[in-house]
């Protein structure tokens, strides 16, 4: 079906990997958009994509070449906003269908940007610090051209940090002579970060559980969560479900799935992975199960929190749960979301579940302007109502054109999208 598109030159028809998962997304919503339509592929073409050597000097004195890309997918309603990921398997059509879903993100909580991404194909395990920071600041250097405070914002994503980010903007002070606090959010609170930045992804999350589960007759308390991913998103969300009186029963990650039917010790799986660097040998846990078997754990929550692709026709049949919400970007394809919904399984999709880390990255924008720092409360308390305004938003929807929650969010985004395109006009 995706294959149908005139696809840009240098992509591989056959192998289309995320982008072709997102352009099947676009298919579904294009019916919806009425006379909008007219401006659909424009969101099936990114803005603008640089490709970038990232060389750097290994400790032991060697040349290391690193390919390094920033992707700005749309800019109609503001700058470019994404994050930047640091992984092996980073691809060109992995970082153009995040820099997608950045667009749609933005749109679906109604925050002032357009979407952007970054991502250098490297395993930071194999660097060491000083190594990783002249990594971060070549690159900085390389994208400069076309990031600021007011293009285009790069944030932490996997593998990447409030270090990461300070070095980032360190680097791109340097470059254009004066203090940009503006040009990267997730920097650490000592320079312009926003308290609650850290967690809101995590707290996002949370946050539209709670508005599924009351829609599906779910009690938060006591309610059967399992989760893939113990980091950043993962890890919080796990915290704030167990907080609020659920049973973490299961978490995967990289190494392998620990399970307790009883409910994890959230707080000693952290320490224990602060310890031991992974989930693996915990000893609350009553059983370790291979990578595939977690998805066969009976649930009423599950949680993606890893990467993209994670559940596909392969999985989603075994899977026994009530309520998905994506903190992932991407991790369900178009055949296993047909399969869950025919089994009844309500799915929040990434874009609107893990939106409270780019909404937290907003509020953080505005404060570098300003410089005026909100408080945590305030700061909890707006992402709060920003989340259960957007999930309700997309909830009307859903039920008045009978869709998807995630063709439901993405009728929303890009109806926001394309009528900024449409009253903004083709330039020249
Ligand atoms: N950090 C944010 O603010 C943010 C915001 C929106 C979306 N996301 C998305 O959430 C996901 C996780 O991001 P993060 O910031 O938590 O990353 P992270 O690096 O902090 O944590 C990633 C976690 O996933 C696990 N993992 C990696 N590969 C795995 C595999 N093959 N199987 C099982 N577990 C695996 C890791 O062990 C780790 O626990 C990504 O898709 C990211 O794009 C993150």
């Amino acid at each position: 079906m995706t294959t149908q598109h005139a696809l840009p030159s240098y992509l591989n028809p056959d192998d289309l990997g995320p982008w072709g998962v997102y352009l099947e997304q676009i298919e579904r919503v294009t019916p919806h958009l009425g006379s909008l339509s007219r401006w659909v592929e424009t969101l099936k073409r990114p803005k603008r994509i640089l490709t970038v050597d990232v060389p750097i000097e290994r400790d032991d004195g060697s040349i290391a070449h690193y390919e390094g890309y920033r992707v700005q997918h749309n800019m109609s309603r503001g700058p470019g906003k994404g994050g930047v990921r640091f992984h092996q398997d980073v691809t060109l059509s992995e970082v153009m269908a995040l820099s997608a879903w950045m667009t749609v993100k933005n749109a679906a909580v109604n925050v002032p940007y357009g979407g952007a991404k970054g991502g250098i194909r490297v395993d930071p395990k194999t660097l060491s610090r000083n190594e990783l920071q002249r990594l971060t600041r070549r690159y900085t250097s390389e994208i400069s051209l076309i990031i600021g405070p007011n293009k285009d914002i790069p944030a932490p994503d996997v593998n990447t940090n409030e270090q990461v980010m300070a070095w980032m903007m360190d680097s791109y002070a340097m470059i254009e002579g004066n203090l940009s606090t503006g040009v990267v959010t997730g920097k650490p609170i000592s320079l312009g970060g926003s308290l609650g930045r850290r967690e809101a992804t995590g707290r996002g999350v949370f946050v539209v559980g709670r508005e599924a589960a009351a829609k599906r007759g779910v009690s938060i308390p006591g309610a059967r969560v399992c989760i893939q991913g113990f980091g950043n998103v993962g890890g919080v969300a796990a915290t704030m479900f167990a907080e609020a009186g659920s049973k973490v029963i299961a978490v995967q990650d990289h190494t392998g799935t620990v399970v307790n039917q009883g409910g994890l010790d959230v707080a000693r799986l952290h320490q224990h992975v602060a310890e031991c660097g992974s989930v693996t040998g915990f000893p609350g846990a009553e059983a370790f199960l291979d990578r595939d078997a977690f998805w066969g754990i009976e649930s009423d929550i599950l949680i993606p929190a890893a990467l993209e692709q994670q559940i596909t026709a392969a999985n989603a049949n075994i899977i026994r749960t009530k309520i998905i919400l994506e903190g992932a970007n991407g991790p369900t394809t178009p055949e296993a979301d047909d399969i869950l919904t025919d089994k009844d399984v309500l799915i929040v999709p990434d874009v609107l579940a893990n939106a409270g880390g780019v909404t937290v990255s907003y509020f953080e924008w505005v404060q570098d302007f300003s410089s005026f720092f909100w408080s945590e409360d305030e700061i909890n308390a707006r992402l709060t109502r920003i989340m259960q305004e957007a999930f309700n938003a997309v909830w009307s929807v859903a039920q008045d054109k009978k869709v998807t929650l995630r063709t439901a969010t993405f009728i929303l985004a890009c109806t926001r999208v394309l009528q900024a395109r449409e009253v903004r006009g083709l330039y020249p």
